[in-house]
């Protein structure tokens, strides 16, 4: 597990959707009524960027069939048929940087 620099905590506007690659890895970072989130970029439906949806409070729904994430938890919200989980990662804030453990 490594914990990578995502950027600023103020680059990271509540309601945005702010895509980074840290460890190998697609993350979608949001800010959730100024609570930092990160979930995997990559819809596991059929592999939309997630960054590309559009949040609704902590309701993400996905660019291509509309799938509803929760981006607090990466659980499914909506979807008309099972999908698994979103990995979630841990994010921390240090001084005004934030990060992610990948
Ligand atoms: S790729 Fe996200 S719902 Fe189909």
């Amino acid at each position: 597990m490594a914990r990578v620099v995502v950027g600023k905590t103020s680059d990271i506007i509540e309601g945005k959707l702010t895509h980074v690659t840290a460890g190998g890895k697609e993350i979608l970072v949001t800010n959730v009524e100024g609570n930092y989130y990160a979930i995997s970029d990559v819809c596991n439906h059929a592999g939309a960027e997630l960054h590309e949806g559009e949040l609704n409070g902590k309701e993400l729904t996905c660019p291509w069939h509309g799938a509803k994430w929760d981006v607090t938890t990466g659980n499914l919200i909506w979807f008309p048929q099972k999908l698994k989980s979103e990995q979630s990662f841990k994010v921390s804030v240090e001084k005004d940087t934030l990060y992610v453990e990948v």
